[in-house]
């Protein structure tokens, strides 16, 4: 029996399944998404990009025979930043063949990611390759970000889309995060970016309350799309169309740990999203380079956008600004007139010259543009004083304080899937040798 998932892109129009043929009923239209029909690909591989090395090794540590203890191992990293499962020490011979020695012990202390009362004759460990402090991974290299990225091919440019309208191929990392509340409705809250074909970062102050209770948890991530008001989006005169929409489902969200959503200085707003199937990069679907390094002079910002904040709604097309930085100190003194304070993990842009911050969406980027025309997210929209107020500048979570954050959850996420499709791959085994034997 071949079982298919059939869901609508457009979530406004109702959905029929019948014999794996999907009807769209068009009563209530949003222009620009469209029905589709999907296989049930909930598995889909994550591009584990880890170092073979690394790899081979998760092979050895979680003995894929034993589904018992992998169904318990969950992704951690070591005291020396590798990411692998967390599991008892006993199958963990790195670390249980030096476990009587006392050079060991403070590795091994460092290394518990069980919970509290667990076993103490066979805790759980994060079980790398290694049994020392010294061995810092390098297995955690930047392999997991597509290449290229931040790479744009606008077609149309200067008299037509002058301005602050974003050509039809311009930021084709630009996604829309789809939100469904309890009675089903679903209705689009934030702006987000692409880093991989799976993932998509956002504000973290996106995913929390008070998103939350205004339009329910997040539900799909909308890629490829220029103008929301209509079907099919074109260049004027129909010369050059966009081609459809990409949606996907959101299967994991995770929130930066220490975001505090009561707090009015919004620290670490940051969050990732995991889609249930992969992205497939276009011309209209590209994903965005981080901004690594610390060391660059940065002289212009740019950010897109539909124009909308979490609770107000603006331009239907795609717009554009580019913002001029904003000294860190003078920032400073400006916002703490407010009683709020900025840290080093943040950035201040824009206010300057009437230029209206407020085109970016809360979760877009703030991005750079290197001579190449490379396109690199250095921040994330997260909030400003008021909206298009002059003199006060956006504050934006600074990305590259949180690229080592971004790594590790990535691969954690890498581990998880891998280690679902592991289990589902036996699960089939199981049942086909039960099936076998009723026969
Ligand atoms: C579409 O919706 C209308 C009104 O809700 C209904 O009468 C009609 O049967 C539906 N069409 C299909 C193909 O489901
Ligand atoms: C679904 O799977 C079938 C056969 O496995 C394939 O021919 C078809 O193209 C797939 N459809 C989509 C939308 O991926
Ligand atoms: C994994 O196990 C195989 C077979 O036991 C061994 O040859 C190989 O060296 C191991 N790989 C690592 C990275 O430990
Ligand atoms: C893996 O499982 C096999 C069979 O159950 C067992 O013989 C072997 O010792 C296990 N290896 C590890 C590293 O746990
Ligand atoms: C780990 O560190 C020790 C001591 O610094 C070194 O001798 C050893 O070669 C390292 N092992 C690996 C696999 O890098
Ligand atoms: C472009 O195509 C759309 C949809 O196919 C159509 O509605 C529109 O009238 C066309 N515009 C022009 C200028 O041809
Ligand atoms: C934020 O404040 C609300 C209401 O005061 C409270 O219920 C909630 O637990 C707080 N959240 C955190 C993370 O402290
Ligand atoms: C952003 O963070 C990086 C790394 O922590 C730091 O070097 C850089 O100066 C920060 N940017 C701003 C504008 O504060
Ligand atoms: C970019 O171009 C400017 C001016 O042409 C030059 O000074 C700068 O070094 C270049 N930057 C890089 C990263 O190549």
């Amino acid at each position: 029996m071949q079982v298919k998932s059939v869901f609508c892109v457009n979530f406004l129009l109702a959905c029929v399944y019948s014999n794996s043929n999907l009807n769209c009923n068009s009563s209530e239209s949003i222009p620009g998404l469209e029905c589709s029909n999907e296989n049930n690909t909930d598995s889909d591989e994550i591009n584990t990009d880890v170092s073979l090395e690394h790899k081979d090794f998760l092979e050895n540590i979680s003995n894929i025979t034993d589904t018992q203890s992998l169904r318990f191992a969950t992704p951690c990293e070591t005291p020396n930043l590798e990411i692998t499962y967390c599991v008892e020490i006993s199958k963990c011979p790195v670390l249980q063949n030096v476990r009587k020695s006392k050079k060991y012990a403070a590795y091994i202390e460092a290394s518990r990611c069980g919970p509290k009362l667990e076993n103490q004759n066979d805790f759980k460990v994060c079980c790398g390759r290694f049994n020392n402090f010294r061995n810092v991974s390098n297995s955690i290299d930047n392999s997991i970000f597509p290449k290229p990225c931040g790479v744009q091919k606008i077609i149309m440019r200067g008299r037509i889309y002058g301005g602050t309208t974003a050509a039809l191929k311009e930021y084709p990392w630009m996604a829309r995060i789809l939100h469904k509340n309890s009675r089903g409705r679903k209705t689009y809250g934030c702006a987000g970016f692409l880093i991989h074909a799976r993932i998509v970062v956002t504000a973290a102050h996106c995913i929390q309350t008070p998103t939350r209770k205004i339009r329910g948890e997040p539900y799909a991530v909308v890629l490829g799309e220029h103008d929301i008001t209509t079907k099919i989006d074109c260049t004027p005169r129909n010369i050059t169309c966009a081609d459809p929409l990409q949606q996907s489902r959101i299967s994991n969200v995770i929130v930066h740990p220490k975001y505090d959503e009561n707090s009015t200085n919004h620290y670490n707003d940051i969050a990732l999203i995991q889609v249930k199937k992969s992205f497939k990069f276009t011309d209209y679907v590209q994903p965005l380079c981080l901004h690594t390094s610390s060391d660059t002079t940065i002289n212009k910002y740019y950010i897109s956008g539909w124009g909308k904040t979490a609770t107000e709604e603006a331009s239907s097309v795609k717009l554009k600004l580019d913002l001029p930085p904003v000294d860190k100190a003078v920032c400073y003194d400006k916002l703490l007139t407010l009683n709020l304070e900025i840290d080093e993990t943040q950035i201040c842009a824009g206010g300057e010259d009437g230029k209206d911050s407020c085109t970016g969406d809360s979760g877009g980027p703030l991005m750079i543009r290197d001579n190449d025309s490379i396109h690199y997210a250095a921040g994330i929209v997260s909030y400003g004083i008021g909206c298009g107020l002059k003199n006060w500048p956006g504050i934006y979570t600074n990305v590259t304080s949180f690229v080592g954050w971004i790594k590790t959850e990535m691969l954690k996420m890498t581990l998880s899937d891998r280690q679902a499709r592991i289990l589902k791959k036996q699960q089939k085994k199981h049942e086909e040798k039960n099936e076998r034997a009723n026969l």
